[in-house]
């Protein structure tokens, strides 16, 4: 048909880029929140192998409008919005990390990141936890644990601990926020007993686990892997086999996270329980 007589509002587009992404459960949380709130938009997934940048241009020049950036491109995409003309939300700023773009009107480009907001969301509100006085072990330095860091730490927990493989990591991010974040090496992890433990590793997208003293899990605690899938994750069985009272997976904060993108590109925010309620009866047992 002549592009002329066409009435129908033109589809925006949107896209998460990671690699890997086939496992994302983004489209079909963006497609929900647009049945909610009639948006027309198109979201899809995009597996880049480097050229970051590039692939970016390339999808803004396509009548993109946005993207959510997944592992291990998010220091990319701060780096990107750091440069002079592009600009970055406070949050994302402290992160030093991004994971949505938005492409503005004169070409710009603006980040944020939307995960830490994403996970306090899911325990406090869906799971029920209040974040206030607990003791929480932090496992991970990438992209996603920068971004958490600093709201984890708004809502005033009692002690922050931090570890990851690669432990130097783990002690520049500390050092980031001074006594606040205390690092601790893998060995040491059973040190003390946690209220919460949370996983922000890629080890389980490759059915692996970091090397935790199993000590620091008990009946008081709440395990809480932000990696999801159609079963439990390595840490999930681990922490319930050491006696954690619960195990929680990543869906509820992709679903929160993804809400605050929402938010962000539309000016709408979504509800998010039915659709954390939907996605968890396609896919699996989120929690236990
Ligand atoms: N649910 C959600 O909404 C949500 C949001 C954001 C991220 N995530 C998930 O969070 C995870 C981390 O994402 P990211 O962006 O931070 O990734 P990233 O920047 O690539 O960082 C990866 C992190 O995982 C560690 N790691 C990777 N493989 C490991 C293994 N086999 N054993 C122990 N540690 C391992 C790395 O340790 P080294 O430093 O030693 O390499 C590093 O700390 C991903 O699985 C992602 O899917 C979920």
């Amino acid at each position: 048909m002549n592009d002329l007589f066409d009435f129908k509002p033109k589809a925006v587009r949107f896209a998460v880029m990671g690699n890997p992404v086939e496992h994302s459960r983004s489209p079909e949380i963006h497609r929900e929140f647009a049945l909610q709130t009639g948006i027309n938009l198109e979201y899809d997934r995009i597996r880049i192998d480097g050229g970051f940048e590039q692939a970016v241009s390339h999808f803004q020049a396509s009548n993109g409008a946005g993207l959510n950036i997944t592992v291990p491109f998010k220091v990319d995409a701060w780096k990107l919005c750091n440069r002079p003309g592009n600009q970055l939300s406070n949050r994302a700023g402290t992160a030093r990390a991004v994971n949505t773009l938005r492409f503005e009107e004169n070409g710009t480009i603006y980040g944020d990141n939307t995960d830490g907001t994403g996970l306090v969301t899911d325990l406090e509100q869906n799971i029920g936890l209040a974040l206030e006085s607990l003791s929480i072990l932090l496992i991970g330095a990438g992209g996603a644990v920068r971004g958490i860091l600093e709201p984890l730490l708004a809502c005033c927990p009692a002690r922050l601990d931090i570890t990851n493989r690669t432990m130097s990591k783990a002690s520049e991010m500390a050092d980031l926020f001074g006594e606040k974040v205390n690092p601790v090496t893998l060995q040491e992890t059973g040190r003390r007993q946690y209220d919460l433990v949370i996983n922000g590793t890629a080890a389980g997208l490759e059915g692996q686990m970091p090397e935790l003293d199993s000590h620091c899990i008990g009946p008081n605690t709440l395990a809480y892997d932000m990696v999801y899938g159609s079963r439990l994750t390595p840490f999930m069985e681990w922490a319930l086999d050491n006696g954690a009272y619960a195990v929680h997976d990543g869906l509820g904060m992709l679903v929160e996270q993804a809400a605050a993108s929402f938010h962000l590109w539309h000016g709408v925010h979504p509800q998010t329980r039915p659709v954390v309620e939907l996605i968890s009866k396609i896919h699996h047992v989120r929690s236990i």
